[in-house]
Parts: C-alpha cells; structure tokens; sequence
C-alpha cells in the first residue's frame, strides 16, 4: 500500500497560504488569533473538507482535521503543526506542517487508500508565543502541560485575552481541549538551522529538542521629567533592563556551547521622549538540552538581575510563563521515520531540535517524533526563510510513509 505526493500541489498550497498575511519583503505576519490567523484557519478548514475530512475545535482554538478510518473507534494517528507566526517571520515556519498533513490526506486519497486508523491533521493554537509572550498554548493545554482556565486568561500588550481573541475570530470551540488522544504524532518542519543543509541531506529523523525556560520580567522605578531631574537621582526602568539585557547575553556564553538567552520583547513605559521610563516589561528566552543546565541558568539570571535592580534602585517581579523540560521523541516513532526513508532511498540523519515545537509537548500523551527538512542558509524567524520545494516534497513523502506504518 502505497501513495506519493504531489510536490506541485503542496508548493502551491504554501504559497496560497502565505498570501495571507503576506509582507512586502516576502514572508508573513500571520499573529497568532488576528484576522489574518483566522482567514488561514478558514482556508485550511475548507482545503480539508474538500479532502473529505470533518473538523472539529476545541476550546483553546486547536482545529482537528480527520479523515476517517476503517476504524472508527481507533485513536487517529495525527500529524500537524501551527500556522500563525512571527511578528516578521517567514513563509515556512509551521505552515509547511500543517500543509505537509493536507497533502498527505490528498496523496491517499488520490491513491483511493483506506486506513485502519483515521488520519487527523492539527492546527495548534499559538506556536510562536508572539502575542501572548507563551507558546504553544494549544498544544500544552491538549496536552496538560497549561492549564485551560490560565491559557484563556493570558494576555497581549493591548490586554486583550486569549478567550476573548478566540471568541473574536470565531475559534472557541466547544470539544473539550485534550479529551480526544493519538495513536502516534508525526509533525514536519524546516529545521531552522544550517545543519541538514550543510550535510547536503534532505530529511532528519529528529531525536529530540532541547528544554526552554522563559520569563516575564517587570522592572519598576520611577517616571520623571527628561529636563529636570539630574542622572544620579534617577530611577530608570529602562537604563535598567539595558544592563540586564547586555548581563544576561555575557552569562549565556558561560555555559556549555547551546546555552542561548534572548531578550526579545520590551515594553517601556509610558514610552514617551522626555519622560524617564518608570516601567519596563520584558522577557526572557533561555534554552538548553540538559535540564539541570537550565535549572542553573534560571538561579544565575535570576540572581543577575535582582543584584542590577538593587543597584539601581529599581524593583524586579519575576514571572516564569513557560518551564518546558527537553524532549526524547519516542523511538519508535523515530525509527518509523529513518525506516521511511530507507525504503525510499532518502538519505538522512539524526538530529536535535534548537526550536521547541508543538510535537515536543505531545510527546508526553502519545508517541511522537519529527522530520525536519533543511532550510535556506538556515534562516528562520525572519521574512526571507526559504525552503526547496523538492525538500519539502520529500520530507512530506516521509511524513506519508510514517503515519502510513501506524495506521495501516
Ligand atoms: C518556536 O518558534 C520556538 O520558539 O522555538
Ligand atoms: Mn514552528
Ligand atoms: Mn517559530
């Protein structure tokens, strides 16, 4: 039993995808819950009903696609990833996944084969944490790693929460989040590294992702008028947050060499010209694939930071928004993978994740694994991410042939 893929149909689904939201330099803005995120989720739910699946939302947004099996009672194997993305951000990064398992469902049908086990197709809800500073909200509610009630309930920078941006854009679904379980997951993405390409390989079974620690900071001290009020007696939120910001990227390269911390997000306040900023809000991104490392750069940047305030006379609230531990993928899953490509002929290798995916949250209530498929220069993140269509044709194909081993 065997079906292929159509390299052309899954490129140009991409591309009518990235319409949406698309940007003058030639990525996308697709912010997770906005009117573009919803006008996506409506042309994946319509591309999956002509495919003959029925959808089904839950209450944190996520949208099931399933095609139906044999079996009606068999858990479906699933596959998926997130089509809202960053703030500039790029034409691949989640939107390969969820249309990598579009085409999956069209190869199958046009190979006329029936599964045993229904396939299902997952558009998670916020990947990226663009919007609501914690990511993969709808794959860690699914999975229990968040709780239903603190997901609704967190906001963006205009306070406007996740329950009522659902509710705006027609997404609040009424299937319980997480009552519906997996037989497997697979989930495709670019790699967002320069790894595969530099090898000259087109798919990696990946093996894992390294853990991720990210904080809300709010730094606090005092506004005051830019004319009048001389240096030494100023509290500065923001001349603050610099030295932290400039501390905690000293500290990451004291670690073993994965050891990465961003300062992505600041917000100033009031965040006028000649108001000193009273009020500074910003987070922090820290990653590692060993968790006791993390464990330690948490205490480090913690303490850091507290030490500038105290200096500076300012105060600091620490608020961790995602504790996320690294990533095994389970083996067989993964060996379904390498298998795939070796009846097929695709050379691949073994690989980690740097990025963190929904597939890592997942792998705690059903077997999951990866395929990574190289990406130019390996750029993400950034509007100019490009990948070859022959990569992600292939990488699809490997999709097809994993899920096909589990649900037949
Ligand atoms: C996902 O984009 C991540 O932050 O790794
Ligand atoms: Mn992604
Ligand atoms: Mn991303």
């Amino acid at each position: 039993m065997t079906a292929d893929v159509n390299k052309d149909r899954l490129w140009n689904s991409l591309m009518t995808l990235a319409e949406i939201g698309g940007t003058a330099k030639g990525g996308v803005r697709r912010i997770a819950l906005s009117d573009e995120d919803k006008r996506a989720r409506d042309l994946f739910c319509d591309w999956a009903r002509d495919a003959g699946c029925d959808i089904r939302v839950d209450s944190i947004g996520n949208i099931f696609a399933r095609r139906p099996g044999r079996s009606p009672d068999a858990a479906p194997i699933a596959t998926g990833s997130h089509i809202d993305s960053q703030p500039a951000g790029g034409k691949f990064d989640g939107a390969f996944g969820v249309m990598a398992g579009l085409e999956v469902v069209r190869a199958l049908n046009d190979a006329g084969i029936e599964t045993e086990a229904p396939i299902e197709i997952v558009d998670w809800t916020d990947e990226e944490g663009a919007r609501f500073a914690a990511g993969c909200i709808g794959s860690g509610v699914f999975s229990g790693h968040r709780d239903l009630d603190k997901a609704l309930a967190l906001s963006d920078s205009d306070g406007v929460t996740v329950a009522k941006a659902l509710e705006d854009i027609g997404y609040a679904g009424p299937e319980p989040a997480g009552s519906s379980r997996f037989g497997a997951y697979f989930e495709a993405h670019i790699e967002q590294g320069p790894i595969l390409e530099a090898k000259g390989l087109p798919v990696g079974a990946v093996l894992g992702a390294q853990g991720q620690r990210c904080f809300v900071m709010t730094v606090e001290g005092v506004d005051g008028h830019a004319g009048t009020l001389p240096m030494a007696k100023r509290q500065d939120s923001f001349v603050g947050t610099a030295k932290m910001t400039v501390a905690l990227s000293e500290l990451a390269s004291t670690y073993d060499p994965p050891a990465v911390i961003t300062v992505g997000h600041v917000r100033v306040m009031p965040n006028s010209r000649n108001t000193i900023p009273g009020k500074t809000i910003f987070t922090i991104d820290s990653r590692h694939p060993d968790a006791a490392t993390l464990e330690r750069m948490e205490a480090d940047m913690t303490r850091i930071c507290q030490e500038i305030a105290d200096a500076s006379g300012l105060t600091l609230g620490v608020e961790a928004v995602t504790r996320a531990e690294p990533i095994v993928f389970d083996e067989n899953c993964v060996e379904a993978v390498r298998e795939a490509c070796r009846k097929r002929q695709i050379r691949f290798m073994d690989i980690h994740s740097g990025a963190g995916h929904d597939a890592c949250k997942v792998a705690s209530v059903a077997p999951a694994g990866m395929i990574f498929v190289p990406c130019v220069d390996g750029i993400s993140h950034n509007e100019f991410e490009d990948a070859r269509p022959e990569d992600l044709a292939i990488g699809t194909q490997v999709l097809l042939d994993s899920m096909l081993a589990y649900a037949s």
